[in-house]
């Protein structure tokens, strides 16, 4: 297997709007960001994945971006920005862009004109069509929920947007849309950047004609269709051979509704399209059978399933990434692990525990390495989220769920969830801002903050700098051949990596009590290279509840 540094690294996402607020606006912001790269520096990543700076009226916090080329007025300035790059890169620490750019914000230069009228020379760079019997052209759903068509007065046509109507997607069947999207990347990586994360890239290619897609719900037909649509591996191979394979960058695809097979190709090995995408499987295995807001939690015999898919699938032929939070999911603590003040620390480092040593590149999104947890949300008022706030009404005005009964499953799955503040120390706002918060900080902030765990030597913040530290010292961590071992026990998570005769094996318990459990000869007089408890010997053969810990043998 071919060694390159974005194997190796880790990466940290900043969702800057609830990072670090420099100016007391209640808005994180780019100096924020910059003020807390040596905290970085300290956890050891090696790349942050910045979600948008960029220009936006914020329909959806930066993911509508009126203007690639400018930093968001709340954010910073370009100039705020090149110092964040440098100081991060005097750090050894990179920056990963996010690019958007299956849709513009409605208020991009490009839509503009293109609303403007039937014959301007921007019209094509969006879909325009006609109604159908006064309604819309097709039945797609967006993801947002509503029809993913909107109508424009202004040349009676509909728009498509997958997402908020705020958000028009891009026609790429237009040469000249690639073309200006390919020449602002290869801007932003003159800059120096060091590489993108691609925001929903797998939708980018519509299926021709725009036929209806089969129902999803009573109401709309399942945009899903578009996904790995028919040119989207064509213009990637487009895209790397012009902008991409001429830079030492990194590539991570945002790839809804990715297939083992589809993935193979966008992250092949041999480079031709992206380095890895982002896989959303195992993320999905907690949902209801409708939709994903439910208060299930995952279920782990699916999960272990769905993960050593992926793990053998891959293996020396693409590459994985490693995730289990990012700023659309909700906490992981309360998903897979168990946020109560018995164990939230121990399960939150089990959950690390098993994800970190697997093989591909991990991903640790802002105050996961924390252990944060979710909201306590009471009311629809709580939400700022544009996707909570539009499923519960559309999910009780009209779909006539009970708003009792759907509500604990948004604010279980809620975008907002992970977009709280992040929590720095016990000072008012957790240290956030010295302002207003633009969305409430979770109120255990007093109990749950970086300065408390940064000092103490067990905590959950220095339990993720081991696991990291790890990953930079051994190879197998890396490189490692998976496999699975007692794949249907329902609460222990086991398996074993192979490189060069050298064995790891990582075994977590995924309950909330005592289990037997005893490692097998070869492993007895290993290493221990991590544990999450320091009370018995794991020689015993029992397994604490949520115990977890990694032998190595030469
Ligand atoms: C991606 C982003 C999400 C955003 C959506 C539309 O899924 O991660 O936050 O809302 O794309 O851009
Ligand atoms: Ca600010």
């Amino acid at each position: 297997m071919k060694k390159t540094w974005w194997k190796e690294s880790v990466i940290y996402q900043i969702y800057p709007r609830s990072f670090a607020d420099s100016n007391g606006d209640g808005i994180g912001d780019i100096n924020g960001i910059t003020s807390k790269l040596d905290y970085l520096r300290n956890l050891g990543i090696d790349v942050i994945w910045l979600s948008p700076v960029y220009k936006s009226p914020n329909d959806d916090n930066g993911y509508d971006i009126s203007d690639y080329e400018a930093i968001m007025d709340e954010f910073g300035t370009m100039e705020d920005f090149d110092r964040m790059l440098a100081e991060a890169h005097a750090r050894g620490i990179k920056i990963v862009m996010d690019l958007v750019v299956n849709h513009t914000s409605d208020e991009h230069k490009w839509f503009l004109e293109s609303r403007s009228s039937k014959d301007n020379p921007k019209r094509d760079y969006y879909f325009w069509r006609e109604g159908k019997d006064g309604r819309e052209p097709n039945n797609w759903g967006s993801w947002f929920s509503g029809s993913a068509w909107k109508y424009d007065e202004t040349t009676d046509m509909y728009y498509l947007h997958l997402f908020s109507p705020k958000q028009p997607d891009l026609n790429w069947d237009n040469p000249a849309v690639r073309k200006d999207v390919f020449d602002m990347m290869t801007r932003w990586c003159e800059k120096g950047i060091d590489g993108f994360r691609m925001d929903v890239i797998s939708l980018i290619s519509k299926p021709a004609g725009l036929p209806d897609a089969p129902l999803m719900n009573e109401l709309y037909g399942d945009c899903g269709c578009t996904a790995n649509g028919p040119h989207v591996h064509e213009y990637l191979q487009e895209m790397n051979r012009k902008v991409l394979s001429k830079y030492d960058i990194m590539t991570v695809g945002e790839t809804a509704c990715v297939t083992l097979e589809e993935a193979k190709k966008y992250a092949n090995s041999e480079g031709t399209e992206l380095n890895m995408v982002f896989q959303f499987e195992h993320v999905g295995l907690d949902g209801d059978e409708q939709f994903k807001w439910s208060t299930r939690k995952m279920p782990l015999v699916p999960l272990k399933e769905n993960l050593t898919k992926w793990q053998n699938g891959l293996d020396g032929v693409a590459w994985n990434s490693l995730f289990f939070c990012n700023h659309d999911q909700p906490r992981v603590v309360n998903r897979l692990g168990d946020p109560s003040d018995e164990y939230r620390e121990v399960s939150a480092k089990c959950i690390a525990t098993c994800l970190h040593m697997m093989q591909g590149t991990p991903y640790v999104y802002q105050g996961e390495e924390l252990g944060m947890v979710n909201y306590p949300f009471r009311t629809v008022k709580d939400f700022n989220d544009l996707e909570s706030i539009n499923a519960y009404y559309e999910l009780t005005e009209k779909m006539g769920w009970d708003p009792k009964e759907i509500f604990p499953k948004i604010a279980n799955k809620s975008r907002d969830n992970a977009r709280t503040p992040m929590q720095w120390d016990d000072s008012p706002n957790a240290g956030f801002t010295t302002g207003k918060p633009w969305l409430a900080v979770n109120p255990n902030y007093t109990k749950i903050n970086a300065a408390e765990q940064v000092i103490r030597e067990d905590s959950v913040f220095n339990y993720y700098k081991k696991l990291i530290e790890l990953r930079h010292t051994y190879d197998i961590i890396v490189y490692g051949h998976y496999e699975l071992q007692m794949a249907e026990d329902p609460e222990l998570y086991i398996y074993t990596r192979e490189l060069d005769g050298h064995k790891l094996l990582v075994v977590c318990n995924f309950s909330d009590h005592e289990r037997e459990f005893m490692p097998d000869e070869e492993f007895r007089e290993g290493k221990v290279l991590i544990r999450n408890l320091n009370n018995n010997n794991i020689l015993d053969g029992i397994l604490e509840p949520y115990e977890a810990y990694v032998i190595y043998v030469e």
